[in-house]
């Protein structure tokens, strides 16, 4: 098996001048979707045109997808979920992000990519996480975001959220704690891999806080003071 370097080097980014390719990572309650939403809110607002798309979705294709697997009434195998995940993902490049990026001026924002599945089926579901990024080796799986805003929470904050919220739970969320706890650290694992790419949010903070450090980081790589891979 090659190691796992080799594996995290074979990644590119879309090169679209001008264009931006964000991801928002996050287990449960992480506050993902109030983020997302004031951060479109404000790159709007700056003159953007800003696509947001979650995964698995964003195409027709991919929400029937959604479906198979969220409402799955077996036990996926693992590496099933994975194919199906990936065949989603693959599509949603391909028929959306891509072509939205060739466009000036364009921000896509996609609500979990492949930082989901490396926490979610390479750590929590025990297929390893070489395996995950040896499954993207292909174009265009091989692309990922500029940057992936990991809103790191712990275990207590998600159920103490969850608690609140009081929603009934998918196929993943009614798994055990220890389930979510391996989701931490799988994601702390995908962040450790990518340094250059995940930006590690404190997401336990308050909502203004954590959306007046995303709009700092965000506006400096939008107005090109920051550089980011290629
Ligand atoms: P969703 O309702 O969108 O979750 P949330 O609102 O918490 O973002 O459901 C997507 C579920 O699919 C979520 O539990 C995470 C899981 N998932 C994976 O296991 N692997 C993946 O690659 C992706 C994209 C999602």
């Amino acid at each position: 098996m090659k190691d796992l370097e080799s594996l995290v080097n074979q990644f590119r980014t879309p090169a679209f001048p001008g264009s931006f390719f964000f991801s928002f990572e996050g287990i449960e309650g992480s506050g993902k979707s109030t983020q997302i939403k004031l951060i479109k809110e404000h790159l709007e607002n700056e003159g953007f045109n800003v696509i947001v798309l979650r995964e698995p979705g964003g195409t027709p294709f991919g929400e029937k997808l959604r479906k198979a697997i969220l409402e799955s009434e077996s036990d996926l195998h693992p590496l099933a979920e994975t194919h199906l995940f990936c065949a989603a993902r693959a599509q949603l490049l391909q028929e959306v992000i891509l072509k939205e990026l060739s466009e000036p001026n364009t921000i896509v924002i996609c609500d979990r990519f492949i930082d989901s599945t490396i926490a979610y089926q390479g750590h929590a579901r025990g297929l390893g996480i070489e395996n995950i990024l040896i499954q993207h080796a292909t174009f265009p799986l091989n692309l990922v975001p500029h940057r992936t805003f990991y809103l790191r929470i712990d275990l207590e904050t998600s159920l103490e959220r969850q608690r609140k919220r009081n929603m009934p739970k998918d196929y993943f969320e009614s798994r055990d704690d220890e389930f979510h706890q391996k989701l931490i650290s799988g994601y702390d694992q995908s962040a450790e891999l990518f340094k250059e790419r995940v930006e590690l949010i404190n997401g336990s903070a308050n909502e203004e806080t954590v959306f007046g450090e995303l709009k700092t980081k965000i506006d400096s790589i939008v107005r090109g003071n920051q550089e980011y891979a290629s």
